[in-house]
Formats: structure tokens, C-alpha cells, sequence
């Protein structure tokens, strides 16, 4: 499986997602200020892998505390550094808040103990988001038959997660089981997601890929050449509405207009309970030279005027499933998403 992030000798390793497919880097990170900026400047992406890394980056920070003194102070500053660097994923806040409630009931232990105490809790983190995945794959696969072509967005793979993928391991879990799975990546603009990352996992793992601009899904839906459409996300609120990357609420007003289903895979900490609609998703802006160049080159004019909303919200009368480890939420999603907490 794809070495996406580990904590390796008081260090986190992680392969730099910038610059695949061409070169496959690893990037060390000596303190949980290296952390964030993996994580703002997209070293690391994806929801459950920036929450895999916020986990790793917390107890990075605490094990760099030598006066215990300052602990209460120095866990806040980790704290408020590793939250304040994207702001839609959920997984983020939840695996920030699992850090917490670790601090909080081991704080009165020794240093060691507790320095101890979060590098365990990180590790647990990483692998339940693995076991997780798995189990996401399994019931995703239930939904898919021999021959489907599906249609995926962004990459929502073992890149984006601590291994598997959610979306991608339904992809893989069908492609197990079934003949003829293939798969259509929308490319993703304008970080290419889809046809740097999704593509190249892909491709590793012989399930045969299509690309395709993010513009030719409507066209190849009403040729009857896309089967299923299956995303990742990055939070859904109670009510099933989803925050995924920008460019899936496209493709489910699509897929509704052409009768094809719209699956959305995600582990249950993706769900943001305290938000009744999507309405309340927080959703980030990017750097407007995402949209400006491509792979570094200019593709417009230099100081032209940019929108970059990094993602979208798809509303929930759009999604035919949820897709999670606890099994598939069909609507209405406020009750079928209730009974899975
Ligand atoms: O900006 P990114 O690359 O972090 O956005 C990632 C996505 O939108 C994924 O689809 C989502 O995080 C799910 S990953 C399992």
C-alpha cells in the first residue's frame, strides 16, 4: 500500500503530492510547525490524511516540550496552529479534538508518559482511518456491479486517507470483486488532483483508468458511458448536504439529469453533526495563481481577476447513498446518519 504519511523515529514522513506523478518525494518533518505547512501548502491533502498528519503534528509538538511548566501554553500554541490550517475538512477538527481529550486525561502523568500517551493516540488514529476505508470499501462494493464504469473526482485515495481510500477503496473493493471495473478521473482543476494523483494510484494498482476533463463528464453521462459517479468529502453536515472538492456538485446535478446514481464515501468523522445544512460548511479560498497557472506556467494573464473556491457543496437530495463504515445512510440522511453515530 502507498506510504501516504508515518511517524518514523520522532519524525513524519510523508511523500510530497505536489510533485506527483513526475518525482515521488518524501518530505521529513522535524516540528508541528513543518506539519501545518505541509498541510497549507498541500505537501498533504485530503481529509482523513490532513487529520491523520494534524494527530501526528500535535503529538510532534508535545514530544518537543522540555519544561512542563509551559505545557498547557505550548499544547495550546501546537493547538490553535495545526486548526488554523484549512478550514473545511472535518476530519481535521475531530482528529485535533481526539488529541485533546487525550491531553486532558493524561496531563497529570509524567512528561514521558504522556509525550507517550499522544504518539499512541496518533498511531491508533492512522490505523482505524485504514481499518475504516476497508470497511468502506466493503459495503461500497455492494452498490456496484461487474462492468460498471465509475466516475470519480479529486482523488479521494490511499493519498487522501492513512491508506485504501474512501472512494477509491469502493473502487477497489469492486474491482476485487468483479470484472470489467474501470474507472473515468475527472482531472480536477486546478490543483489536477484527479490526473496526477487519482490516475498514478490507480494506474499502480492495474485498475485501468480513463482521464478526462473535468468538462466532458456531462457529455460521456448522456452517451450512457458512466455507470456510477462516486466522490469523496471533506465534511457533510446532519442533513446530507456535502462539502466535497470543487466541481462534484456538478457532476450530481449531472448524474441526476442523466439517472445515474451519486454515491458519496466517507468515514463517520467526516460528518459534522453540529451543522443542520450545508449552508454553515466553512469553505476555503485558495491562492488565485492556482487558477492562473498550471503545474507553475502561466496559462492566463498575469494579474487577471480569480475565483478559487477550493470546494463545493453538494445538496443532499442530489447523493443516492452515503457511503460509510458503518454501513450505507440512504435518505433521509438526518435520520439515517443519526442512527451510524
Ligand atoms: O484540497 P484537497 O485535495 O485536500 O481536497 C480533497 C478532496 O476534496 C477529497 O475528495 C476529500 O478530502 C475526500 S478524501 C478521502
Amino acid at each position: 500500500m502507498l506510504p501516504t504519511i508515518k511517524w518514523e523515529d520522532d519524525k513524519i514522513i510523508m511523500v510530497d503530492q505536489r510533485k506527483l506523478p513526475a518525482e515521488e518525494v518524501y518530505i521529513k518533518c522535524l516540528d508541528y510547525t513543518q506539519v501545518a505547512e505541509a498541510i497549507e501548502t498541500m505537501v498533504i491533502r485530503g481529509a482523513p490524511a490532513i487529520g491523520v498528519a494534524a494527530a501526528f503534528g500535535v503529538a510532534l509538538g508535545v514530544k518537543q516540550i522540555s519544561d512542563r511548566d509551559d505545557l498547557d501554553a505550548e499544547f495550546a500554541r501546537v493547538y490553535r496552529r495545526l486548526e488554523r490550517t484549512r478550514p473545511t475538512a472535518r476530519n481535521l477538527f475531530w482528529a485535533l479534538e481526539q488529541m485533546n481529550a487525550v491531553y486532558k486525561s493524561s496531563r497529570c502523568l509524567t512528561l514521558p508518559a504522556l509525550k507517550q500517551k499522544l504518539i499512541d493516540k496518533a498511531l491508533t488514529i492512522e490505523k482505524e482511518d485504514i481499518s475504516r476505508c476497508r470497511k468502506i470499501g466493503s459495503w461500497g462494493k455492494s452498490l456496484l456491479k461487474k462492468g460498471q464504469t465509475i466516475l470519480t473526482h479529486c482523488n479521494a485515495g490511499a493519498l487522501a486517507t492513512a491508506g485504501y481510500g474512501t472512494a477509491l477503496g469502493v473502487i477497489r473493493a469492486a474491482f476485487d470483486e468483479y470484472e470489467g471495473i474501470t474507472v473515468y478521473a475527472g482531472e480536477t482543476r486546478p490543483f489536477l488532483q484527479g490526473a496526477r494523483l487519482t490516475c498514478w494510484e490507480l494506474t499502480k494498482d492495474n485498475i485501468p483508468v480513463t482521464l478526462i476533463t473535468d468538462n466532458m463528464a456531462g457529455c460521456l453521462m448522456r452517451r450512457g458511458e458512466i455507470s456510477v459517479v462516486v466522490t469523496g468529502a471533506d465534511r457533510i453536515a446532519s442533513n446530507g448536504d456535502t462539502a466535497n472538492k470543487i466541481g462534484t456538485y456538478s457532476l450530481a446535478v449531472l448524474a441526476q439529469e442523466n439517472n445515474i446514481p451519486m454515491y458519496i464515501a466517507a468515514p463517520l468523522n467526516t460528518v459534522d453533526f453540529s451543522l443542520s445544512s450545508g449552508e454553515q460548511i466553512p469553505i476555503e479560498e485558495r491562492d488565485a495563481d492556482e487558477v492562473r497557472k498550471i503545474c507553475g506556467c502561466d496559462i492566463t494573464l498575469p494579474d487577471i481577476k480569480v475565483r478559487n473556491p477550493s470546494f463545493d457543496v453538494t445538496p443532499a437530495e442530489y447523493i443516492s447513498a452515503i457511503i460509510t463504515e458503518c454501513g450505507i445512510a440512504y435518505p433521509t440522511y438526518k435520520d439515517s446518519l443519526e442512527k451510524f453515530r
